[in-house]
Protein backbone atom coordinates (compact mmCIF):
# COMPACT_ATOMS: atom_id res chain seq x y z
CA UNK A 1 0.00 0.00 0.00
CA UNK A 2 3.20 1.85 0.20
CA UNK A 3 3.87 3.36 -3.46
CA UNK A 4 6.17 6.39 -3.23
CA UNK A 5 6.10 9.04 -6.04
CA UNK A 6 8.16 11.50 -6.82
CA UNK A 7 5.92 15.14 -6.89
CA UNK A 8 7.92 18.93 -5.78
CA UNK A 9 6.89 20.33 -2.65
CA UNK A 10 6.42 23.40 -4.34
CA UNK A 11 6.02 26.84 -2.81
CA UNK A 12 2.35 28.31 -4.23
CA UNK A 13 2.25 32.09 -5.11
CA UNK A 14 2.01 34.06 -1.51
CA UNK A 15 -1.87 35.83 -1.71
CA UNK A 16 -0.87 36.89 2.26
CA UNK A 17 1.78 37.84 4.31
CA UNK A 18 0.63 34.57 6.53
CA UNK A 19 0.72 32.28 3.75
CA UNK A 20 3.99 33.45 3.11
CA UNK A 21 5.27 32.42 6.42
CA UNK A 22 3.80 29.46 6.39
CA UNK A 23 3.97 27.58 2.78
CA UNK A 24 7.63 27.54 2.11
CA UNK A 25 9.37 24.87 0.58
CA UNK A 26 10.89 22.19 2.76
CA UNK A 27 9.17 23.33 5.73
CA UNK A 28 8.25 19.06 5.67
CA UNK A 29 9.87 18.81 8.99
CA UNK A 30 8.69 21.89 10.71
CA UNK A 31 5.13 20.42 9.76
CA UNK A 32 6.06 16.91 11.64
CA UNK A 33 7.69 18.76 14.67
CA UNK A 34 4.24 20.93 14.98
CA UNK A 35 1.71 17.89 14.45
CA UNK A 36 4.47 16.09 17.34
CA UNK A 37 3.85 18.75 19.71
CA UNK A 38 0.41 18.80 19.19
CA UNK A 39 -0.18 21.52 16.78
CA UNK A 40 -2.37 21.71 13.86
CA UNK A 41 -0.96 21.25 10.00
CA UNK A 42 -2.72 21.65 7.07
CA UNK A 43 -1.00 19.32 4.53
CA UNK A 44 -2.03 18.23 0.59
CA UNK A 45 -3.78 14.90 -0.35
CA UNK A 46 -4.36 13.93 -3.76
CA UNK A 47 -7.94 14.76 -2.97
CA UNK A 48 -8.55 17.75 -0.97
CA UNK A 49 -6.22 19.64 1.47
CA UNK A 50 -6.58 18.22 5.23
CA UNK A 51 -6.10 20.08 8.76
CA UNK A 52 -4.29 17.38 10.67
CA UNK A 53 -3.34 16.52 14.37
CA UNK A 54 -2.26 13.72 16.01
CA UNK A 55 -5.05 11.61 16.04
CA UNK A 56 -4.42 9.29 19.70
CA UNK A 57 -3.74 12.80 21.04
CA UNK A 58 -7.46 13.60 22.08
CA UNK A 59 -6.63 17.66 23.01
CA UNK A 60 -4.68 18.15 19.38
CA UNK A 61 -7.81 16.15 17.85
CA UNK A 62 -10.35 18.97 20.03
CA UNK A 63 -8.53 22.10 18.68
CA UNK A 64 -9.56 20.66 14.59
CA UNK A 65 -13.06 20.48 15.98
CA UNK A 66 -12.75 24.19 16.99
CA UNK A 67 -10.40 25.65 14.46
CA UNK A 68 -12.98 24.68 11.52
CA UNK A 69 -16.19 25.20 13.63
CA UNK A 70 -16.92 21.63 13.18
CA UNK A 71 -20.10 20.23 14.98
CA UNK A 72 -19.06 17.66 17.80
CA UNK A 73 -21.20 14.65 16.28
CA UNK A 74 -19.19 14.63 12.43
CA UNK A 75 -16.44 12.06 12.63
CA UNK A 76 -12.84 12.71 11.02
CA UNK A 77 -10.77 10.63 8.74
CA UNK A 78 -7.96 9.04 10.53
CA UNK A 79 -4.99 9.11 7.83
CA UNK A 80 -2.59 6.09 8.08
CA UNK A 81 1.05 5.29 5.98
CA UNK A 82 1.35 1.90 6.41
CA UNK A 83 -0.16 -1.45 7.05
CA UNK A 84 0.97 -1.59 10.96
CA UNK A 85 -0.73 1.95 11.85
CA UNK A 86 -4.08 0.49 10.59
CA UNK A 87 -4.09 -1.92 12.80
CA UNK A 88 -3.81 0.31 15.73
CA UNK A 89 -6.75 2.16 14.24
CA UNK A 90 -9.29 -0.17 13.39
CA UNK A 91 -10.03 -3.86 15.23
CA UNK A 92 -10.85 -5.84 12.70
CA UNK A 93 -10.37 -5.96 9.05
CA UNK A 94 -12.61 -8.20 7.21
CA UNK A 95 -11.68 -9.97 3.65
CA UNK A 96 -13.50 -7.33 1.76
CA UNK A 97 -12.09 -4.40 3.18
CA UNK A 98 -8.77 -6.23 2.17
CA UNK A 99 -9.77 -6.60 -1.61
CA UNK A 100 -10.67 -2.52 -1.16
CA UNK A 101 -7.24 -2.07 0.05
CA UNK A 102 -5.02 -4.30 -2.45
CA UNK A 103 -6.96 -2.48 -5.27
CA UNK A 104 -7.24 1.69 -4.08
CA UNK A 105 -4.68 1.95 -1.60
CA UNK A 106 -3.21 4.50 -1.44
CA UNK A 107 -5.89 6.16 -3.04
CA UNK A 108 -8.82 8.28 -2.62
CA UNK A 109 -11.30 5.53 -0.87
CA UNK A 110 -11.83 5.94 3.12
CA UNK A 111 -13.02 2.74 4.56
CA UNK A 112 -15.65 2.95 8.11
CA UNK A 113 -14.02 0.08 10.29
CA UNK A 114 -14.41 -1.19 13.62
CA UNK A 115 -12.91 1.37 15.77
CA UNK A 116 -9.76 0.52 18.12
CA UNK A 117 -9.22 1.44 22.04
CA UNK A 118 -6.45 3.03 21.04
CA UNK A 119 -8.23 6.07 18.90
CA UNK A 120 -9.71 8.50 21.22
CA UNK A 121 -13.74 8.59 20.95
CA UNK A 122 -13.68 12.61 20.23
CA UNK A 123 -11.82 11.41 16.51
CA UNK A 124 -15.25 9.38 15.87
CA UNK A 125 -17.40 11.50 17.82
CA UNK A 126 -18.24 8.89 19.64
CA UNK A 127 -18.96 5.92 17.29
CA UNK A 128 -17.83 2.72 17.92
CA UNK A 129 -16.21 3.19 14.31
CA UNK A 130 -13.89 4.84 12.79
CA UNK A 131 -13.06 6.42 9.17
CA UNK A 132 -9.37 5.52 7.91
CA UNK A 133 -7.47 5.91 4.80
CA UNK A 134 -4.19 5.91 3.35
CA UNK A 135 -3.37 8.69 1.26
CA UNK A 136 -1.76 8.92 -2.13
CA UNK A 137 0.05 12.27 -1.52
CA UNK A 138 4.29 12.03 -0.65
CA UNK A 139 3.58 14.93 1.65
CA UNK A 140 1.22 13.33 3.06
CA UNK A 141 2.55 10.09 3.29
CA UNK A 142 5.99 11.63 4.64
CA UNK A 143 3.72 13.72 7.26
CA UNK A 144 2.36 10.72 8.71
CA UNK A 145 5.70 8.90 8.89
CA UNK A 146 7.71 11.53 10.33
CA UNK A 147 5.00 12.19 13.40
CA UNK A 148 5.26 7.97 13.80
CA UNK A 149 1.73 7.71 14.60
CA UNK A 150 -1.89 8.06 12.29
CA UNK A 151 -3.31 11.51 11.37
CA UNK A 152 -6.40 12.73 12.01
CA UNK A 153 -7.72 14.91 9.15
CA UNK A 154 -11.02 16.53 8.13
CA UNK A 155 -10.81 18.84 4.77
CA UNK A 156 -9.25 21.96 5.80
CA UNK A 157 -12.08 24.56 5.37
CA UNK A 158 -14.23 26.30 7.63
CA UNK A 159 -17.31 23.80 8.50
CA UNK A 160 -19.99 23.83 5.73
CA UNK A 161 -17.59 25.66 3.54
CA UNK A 162 -15.98 24.30 -0.48
CA UNK A 163 -13.34 22.23 0.54
CA UNK A 164 -9.50 23.77 -0.38
CA UNK A 165 -7.76 22.31 -3.27
CA UNK A 166 -4.98 24.65 -3.22
CA UNK A 167 -2.06 25.58 -0.34
CA UNK A 168 -3.59 29.43 -0.64
CA UNK A 169 -7.00 28.63 0.10
CA UNK A 170 -6.53 26.99 3.08
CA UNK A 171 -4.47 30.04 4.33
CA UNK A 172 -7.08 32.48 2.96
CA UNK A 173 -9.95 30.47 4.42
CA UNK A 174 -8.42 29.35 8.13
CA UNK A 175 -5.84 32.12 8.73
CA UNK A 176 -4.34 31.91 11.99
CA UNK A 177 -6.28 29.14 12.94
CA UNK A 178 -3.60 27.03 11.54
CA UNK A 179 -0.16 26.41 13.03
CA UNK A 180 1.36 25.58 9.61
CA UNK A 181 0.59 24.97 6.00
CA UNK A 182 2.48 22.45 3.60
CA UNK A 183 1.86 23.32 0.19
CA UNK A 184 1.95 20.74 -2.70
CA UNK A 185 0.39 22.84 -5.65
CA UNK A 186 -3.44 21.78 -6.71
CA UNK A 187 -4.83 18.70 -5.57
CA UNK A 188 -5.01 16.22 -8.32
CA UNK A 189 -8.64 14.37 -8.07
CA UNK A 190 -10.47 17.89 -6.57
CA UNK A 191 -13.34 15.97 -4.69
CA UNK A 192 -12.96 14.25 -1.28
CA UNK A 193 -12.58 10.42 -0.77
CA UNK A 194 -15.06 8.04 -1.51
CA UNK A 195 -16.29 6.47 2.39
CA UNK A 196 -17.54 3.15 2.38
CA UNK A 197 -19.16 1.80 5.38
CA UNK A 198 -17.99 -2.11 5.80
CA UNK A 199 -19.13 -2.51 9.74
CA UNK A 200 -23.03 -3.62 8.83
CA UNK A 201 -24.37 -5.44 6.66
CA UNK A 202 -23.43 -5.35 3.06
CA UNK A 203 -20.99 -2.49 2.04
CA UNK A 204 -22.61 1.23 1.36
CA UNK A 205 -21.67 3.88 0.30
CA UNK A 206 -21.91 6.32 2.29
CA UNK A 207 -20.18 9.18 0.82
CA UNK A 208 -19.26 9.36 -3.17
CA UNK A 209 -15.92 10.61 -3.98
CA UNK A 210 -12.70 10.01 -6.08
CA UNK A 211 -13.00 6.22 -6.39
CA UNK A 212 -16.18 5.55 -8.51
CA UNK A 213 -19.01 3.12 -7.27
CA UNK A 214 -18.76 1.05 -10.84
CA UNK A 215 -15.00 0.71 -10.02
CA UNK A 216 -15.54 -0.64 -5.73
CA UNK A 217 -18.25 -2.99 -7.26
CA UNK A 218 -15.42 -4.26 -9.76
CA UNK A 219 -12.64 -5.12 -6.83
CA UNK A 220 -14.88 -6.64 -4.94
CA UNK A 221 -17.24 -8.52 -6.96
CA UNK A 222 -20.15 -7.53 -4.58
CA UNK A 223 -23.17 -5.31 -5.34
CA UNK A 224 -22.67 -1.49 -3.03
CA UNK A 225 -25.79 -0.13 -1.95
CA UNK A 226 -25.53 3.48 -1.87
CA UNK A 227 -26.58 6.29 1.02
CA UNK A 228 -28.34 9.00 0.94
CA UNK A 229 -29.55 12.02 3.43
CA UNK A 230 -32.50 11.05 5.22
CA UNK A 231 -31.71 7.29 4.66
CA UNK A 232 -29.27 4.73 6.69
CA UNK A 233 -26.70 6.63 5.75
CA UNK A 234 -28.12 10.01 7.46
CA UNK A 235 -27.68 7.94 10.65
CA UNK A 236 -24.58 5.83 10.46
CA UNK A 237 -22.55 9.38 8.32
CA UNK A 238 -23.35 12.01 11.02
CA UNK A 239 -21.19 14.51 8.57
CA UNK A 240 -23.91 14.53 5.69
CA UNK A 241 -27.02 15.56 7.88
CA UNK A 242 -25.26 19.25 7.31
CA UNK A 243 -25.10 21.96 5.05
CA UNK A 244 -21.72 21.47 3.04
CA UNK A 245 -20.02 22.99 0.00
CA UNK A 246 -21.99 26.52 0.43
CA UNK A 247 -19.86 29.44 -1.18
CA UNK A 248 -21.44 32.76 -0.62
CA UNK A 249 -23.44 33.04 -3.53
CA UNK A 250 -26.75 30.92 -4.72
CA UNK A 251 -26.29 28.30 -7.32
CA UNK A 252 -28.64 27.18 -10.23
CA UNK A 253 -27.73 23.89 -11.98
CA UNK A 254 -27.94 23.99 -15.45
CA UNK A 255 -28.61 20.93 -17.78
CA UNK A 256 -26.22 20.46 -20.64
CA UNK A 257 -28.11 21.78 -23.44
CA UNK A 258 -30.12 24.15 -21.24
CA UNK A 259 -27.68 27.23 -21.60
CA UNK A 260 -29.67 29.25 -24.04
CA UNK A 261 -32.89 30.10 -22.03
CA UNK A 262 -31.00 29.80 -18.66
CA UNK A 263 -28.57 32.33 -20.10
CA UNK A 264 -31.57 34.72 -21.23
CA UNK A 265 -33.27 34.53 -18.12
CA UNK A 266 -30.42 35.95 -16.02
CA UNK A 267 -29.52 38.24 -18.69
CA UNK A 268 -32.91 40.13 -18.30
CA UNK A 269 -32.60 39.81 -14.70
CA UNK A 270 -29.56 42.28 -13.67
CA UNK A 271 -27.97 40.20 -11.18
CA UNK A 272 -24.29 40.11 -11.21
CA UNK A 273 -24.22 36.02 -12.50
CA UNK A 274 -21.22 33.95 -13.04
CA UNK A 275 -20.89 30.67 -15.19
CA UNK A 276 -19.04 27.35 -15.10
CA UNK A 277 -19.81 25.17 -18.13
CA UNK A 278 -18.41 22.47 -19.85
CA UNK A 279 -20.12 23.46 -23.23
CA UNK A 280 -17.99 26.11 -25.48
CA UNK A 281 -20.80 28.73 -25.13
CA UNK A 282 -21.08 30.97 -28.63
CA UNK A 283 -22.39 33.86 -27.40
CA UNK A 284 -20.15 36.07 -25.08
CA UNK A 285 -22.40 37.07 -21.82
CA UNK A 286 -22.37 39.84 -19.14
CA UNK A 287 -21.51 37.60 -16.55
CA UNK A 288 -18.76 38.84 -14.19
CA UNK A 289 -17.10 35.52 -14.04
CA UNK A 290 -17.13 32.79 -17.46
CA UNK A 291 -15.12 29.77 -16.89
CA UNK A 292 -15.07 26.45 -19.14
CA UNK A 293 -13.85 23.33 -17.79
CA UNK A 294 -12.85 21.07 -20.90
CA UNK A 295 -12.20 17.90 -21.00
CA UNK A 296 -14.13 14.70 -18.92
CA UNK A 297 -15.70 14.55 -15.59
CA UNK A 298 -12.05 13.75 -13.56
CA UNK A 299 -10.89 17.68 -15.06
CA UNK A 300 -14.25 19.12 -13.76
CA UNK A 301 -13.68 17.80 -10.08
CA UNK A 302 -10.22 18.66 -10.24
CA UNK A 303 -11.06 22.51 -11.01
CA UNK A 304 -14.72 22.42 -9.42
CA UNK A 305 -13.67 24.05 -5.67
CA UNK A 306 -11.42 26.22 -7.10
CA UNK A 307 -14.12 27.74 -9.42
CA UNK A 308 -16.83 28.44 -6.86
CA UNK A 309 -13.60 30.21 -4.62
CA UNK A 310 -13.09 32.14 -7.72
CA UNK A 311 -16.56 32.69 -8.34
CA UNK A 312 -16.56 34.17 -5.15
CA UNK A 313 -13.92 36.31 -5.38
CA UNK A 314 -15.39 38.14 -8.28
CA UNK A 315 -18.47 38.81 -6.47
CA UNK A 316 -21.10 36.48 -8.40
CA UNK A 317 -24.33 36.82 -6.38
CA UNK A 318 -25.79 33.81 -8.64
CA UNK A 319 -23.50 31.20 -10.22
CA UNK A 320 -25.03 29.02 -13.43
CA UNK A 321 -22.94 25.60 -13.26
CA UNK A 322 -23.18 22.95 -15.80
CA UNK A 323 -24.48 19.84 -14.23
CA UNK A 324 -22.93 16.06 -15.65
CA UNK A 325 -24.36 13.00 -15.55
CA UNK A 326 -24.41 10.62 -12.15
CA UNK A 327 -22.21 7.89 -13.12
CA UNK A 328 -18.29 7.41 -12.55
CA UNK A 329 -16.80 10.20 -10.97
CA UNK A 330 -19.87 12.46 -11.80
CA UNK A 331 -21.74 10.88 -9.35
CA UNK A 332 -19.11 12.80 -6.43
CA UNK A 333 -19.57 16.02 -8.54
CA UNK A 334 -22.97 15.86 -8.42
CA UNK A 335 -23.50 15.17 -4.71
CA UNK A 336 -21.30 18.69 -3.88
CA UNK A 337 -23.04 20.32 -6.39
CA UNK A 338 -26.32 19.48 -5.20
CA UNK A 339 -25.43 20.51 -1.43
CA UNK A 340 -23.76 23.41 -2.61
CA UNK A 341 -26.91 24.15 -4.08
CA UNK A 342 -28.82 23.00 -0.52
CA UNK A 343 -30.93 20.71 -2.52
CA UNK A 344 -29.65 18.32 -0.15
CA UNK A 345 -29.35 19.23 3.41
CA UNK A 346 -32.13 22.12 3.23
CA UNK A 347 -33.89 21.17 6.09
CA UNK A 348 -31.32 20.87 8.33
CA UNK A 349 -28.82 23.28 10.60
CA UNK A 350 -26.68 25.31 8.56
CA UNK A 351 -23.37 25.21 10.59
CA UNK A 352 -20.95 28.68 9.54
O1 LIG B 1 -10.58 13.10 0.80
C1 LIG B 1 -10.91 13.18 1.99
O2 LIG B 1 -11.61 12.31 2.52
C2 LIG B 1 -10.43 14.40 2.78
C3 LIG B 1 -8.92 14.33 2.88
C4 LIG B 1 -8.35 15.42 3.76
O3 LIG B 1 -8.54 13.07 3.34
N1 LIG B 1 -11.05 14.41 4.07
C5 LIG B 1 -12.35 14.70 4.26
O4 LIG B 1 -12.74 14.73 5.58
O5 LIG B 1 -13.13 14.94 3.36
P1 LIG B 1 -14.12 15.36 6.09
O6 LIG B 1 -14.03 15.41 7.54
O7 LIG B 1 -14.34 16.65 5.38
O8 LIG B 1 -15.20 14.29 5.69
C6 LIG B 1 -15.25 13.05 6.37
C7 LIG B 1 -16.55 12.34 6.09
C8 LIG B 1 -17.72 13.02 6.77
O9 LIG B 1 -18.86 12.94 5.94
C9 LIG B 1 -17.90 12.16 8.02
O10 LIG B 1 -19.22 12.19 8.53
C10 LIG B 1 -17.51 10.78 7.50
O11 LIG B 1 -16.43 11.01 6.62
N2 LIG B 1 -17.05 9.89 8.60
C11 LIG B 1 -15.96 10.03 9.36
N3 LIG B 1 -15.89 9.04 10.30
C12 LIG B 1 -16.98 8.27 10.11
C13 LIG B 1 -17.48 7.10 10.76
N4 LIG B 1 -16.86 6.53 11.79
N5 LIG B 1 -18.64 6.57 10.29
C14 LIG B 1 -19.26 7.12 9.24
N6 LIG B 1 -18.85 8.24 8.57
C15 LIG B 1 -17.71 8.81 9.01
MG1 LIG C 1 -15.15 18.28 4.60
Amino acid sequence: MERPKKRKNRTAPARSEGHERRARAGSLQKGIDILKRGGLVAFPTETVYGLGAKAFDPEAVMKIFSAKGRPADNPLIVHVASRAQLRLVADEIPPVAEKLIAAFWPGPLTLVLRRSSKVPPVVSAGLGTVAVRCPDHPIALALIRGVGEPVAAPSANRSGRPSPTRAEHVAEEMGEAVDWILDGGPCRVGVESTVVDLTEGPPRILRPGGVTAEAIQRAIDEKVSLGSVGGPSEARSPGMKYRHYAPRFKIALVPPGGWNSALAKEERSGKRFGILCREKLSEGPTAVYHRRIAGGAPAYAQALFAALIEAEAAGVELLLVETVPKKGVGAAIMDRLERAAAKIGRRTIEVQ
